[in-house]
This record gives C-alpha cells, structure tokens and sequence, in this order.
C-alpha cells in the first residue's frame, strides 16, 4: 500500500512508469475515452487544509473517472476550525472505512505525518513549502506529450523558488529525468543551495538574471509570488520589469518554447496576460487536463500495482 509523498529519491523507472500512465489517461481526462471501474466500491478523502481549486478539483475527478467516490474535509465547517490536529483528523477519517487520505497542509512534511499516523495510502497534494509530487508528473507529463522525453531539455523555473513545494519536486523530476533546470529569480526568494538538492543526472543552475536564463531554453515554468508565506516582504516594485514574463520577452524565444504556470496565476505580476493566454506556447490550461490523468494514475498505483497493471493491459488490449 504505497504512499506518494515526494518525488526526492524516487527512482527513474517508477517516474517514467508513472508518468507512461499519466499519459494512456490523458483521453480518458479529456472524455474522449470511457471512464475506468478500478475504484469501484472504494471511498477516497480529500483533506485539505489548505486553499485549492486544480488540486483538489482534479482528485475528485479522477476519483469519479475511475468509479469509485470521493468526500472532501476542508477547516471551515469542520472540527479542524476547533483546533484538531492534522493526524487527529486523518485517524478518525480513517476509521470510517477509507481506501486512501489525499492531504493538502500548511505544514512542511505534514503529509509525512499523517502517513505516519494511519494504516491507509497518504497522497501528498502539496506540504507547505515541501513537496508537491503530483505536480511534478503533471507538469513532466505535458512537457513530455510536447517534446516525447525531457531528457536533454532545459527547463527555466522562474519565481519565488524557496517557497515553492512545485519548484521542488519538478526540479527532482526533471534531474532524476535528465533535464536541466535553471532556478531563477531575486537573491531573496533563490538560494544557492538549491543547486545540491538532487542527486539526478540533469544539472541544476541558479540565476539572477531572467534574460540570460530564458537564452536556450526549451520551457518556462513561472511561479506565483506566494504572499501567503510572506513572499511579498522579499518582492520590489520592480518585480514584474526584472521577472515577470512579458510579450517582449516571449518574443524572444525559439518557436519551439512553451510556457508552464501550476496556478493559480498573479496576472501583472510574474506573468502578463498576452503571455499566459498566448494561444502557441501557453500550455498553461493543458497541464490542468493532465493534473486529472497524473491523480489517476497516482491513486491506481496507492492503491495497488495490480490494479494499474490491469487496467493498463485493459487499455493496450
Ligand atoms: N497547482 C496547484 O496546486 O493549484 P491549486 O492550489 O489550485 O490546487
């Protein structure tokens, strides 16, 4: 009964297995292909104690396009408002019978904790300022039905890095994956030592400078300036001039080059509108339909190996 709580460590041919079943799900997101039955009979909870729309959107769906049911737990109309704990809640959601707890926290390796605390499979959907792992086979998964494989490819992640549980777990999947990876943005909201976070083949850069790092590029990830965290402490007026994606700058690059934002966007600020609503390289939308397709895949491996390997064979028969 695995838990998907980090992509940090995780070996590359379970990143490509699960990635390849993000993939064969993609027509089934999309309503083009009928929906599975592999959850059929099984309750999922969505814990989620803190603010999503895609997220948490998107694991109801899937749940729902793999036949099985899903409830939602959030602070306001819950006895979290009252002061429960995160492991407190997911224990007792737990005795009511759930197949799995997709948890969504505050708390930088929260998910961590409440896996530690019940029998069930814990998904993380993003800890604090820790990991955001089915971001990352999202966001690997619309790079890769874009260029085949990442590999070789040079990513530019561009924002407030040192709050951003995405820049993390893209960055170790895109390493693990062979992908280089350029984390750019102000010495306040970029630290060095990002550069050793991986151990992956694809090499990790640090930068300042927005326009050298945009030169080669083959995709651009920007980052919300997370205010929540206290981001906007460390972000001068001047943020959008020095690294916000703007019209001029896309103008720039290679044809080929396409832009990636996980949402929920700040227009004007990291990003303008010309740019996220760009009709060639926006790819922003498109990640949302494989956010669906990665929680499927996500929820059939927790929930058995079997499970995914059938309804696999199901689909390539
Ligand atoms: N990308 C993402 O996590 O968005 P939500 O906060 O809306 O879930």
């Amino acid at each position: 009964m695995p838990d998907f709580l980090t992509i940090a460590g995780m070996p590359r041919q379970e990143l490509l297995r699960l990635l390849s079943a993000t993939q064969k799900n993609v027509s089934i997101a999309e309503g083009r292909s009928p929906n599975r039955t592999t959850l059929n009979g099984q309750v999922i909870a969505n814990l989620f104690f803190e603010d999503s729309t895609r997220t948490r959107c998107s694991f109801e769906t899937a749940v729902h396009r793999l036949g099985g049911q899903v409830f939602n737990l959030t602070p306001s109309g819950s006895s979290i408002s009252k002061g429960e704990s995160l492991v407190d809640t997911a224990r007792n959601i737990e005795c009511m019978g759930v197949a799995a707890i997709v948890v969504r926290c505050a708390v930088s390796g929260g998910a961590k904790m409440v896996a530690d605390g019940v029998k069930c499979p814990v998904i993380n959907a993003g800890d604090g300022r820790h990991e955001h792992p089915t971001q990352a086979i999202l966001d690997i998964s619309t790079l890769m039905e874009e260029f085949g494989s990442v590999e070789g490819r040079t990513v530019a992640i561009v924002g407030d890095i040192i709050n951003s549980r995405v820049a993390r777990s893209v960055t170790h999947a895109l390493s693990t994956l062979g992908a280089h990876v350029r984390l750019v943005g102000p010495p306040t909201l970029v630290s060095k030592s990002f550069e050793r976070i991986t151990q992956g083949p694809g090499m990790v850069l640090t930068m300042s400078d927005l326009d050298s790092a945009l030169d080669g590029v083959d995709a651009v990830m920007m980052l919300r300036v997370q205010f929540e965290r206290a981001a906007g402490g460390a972000v001068s007026s001047d943020y959008r001039q020095m690294f916000g994606l703007t019209p001029q700058r896309i103008a720039k690059l290679a044809p080929h080059v396409v832009i990636l934002h996980p949402g929920p966007m700040n227009r004007g600020i990291e990003i303008d509108d010309r740019v996220a609503d760009d009709p060639l390289r926006s790819r922003i939308l498109r990640q949302v339909t494989h956010g669906v397709a990665a929680r499927m895949a996500v929820l059939e491996m927790a929930l058995g190996a079997n499970v995914i390997t059938a309804a696999h064979n199901r689909i390539e028969a």
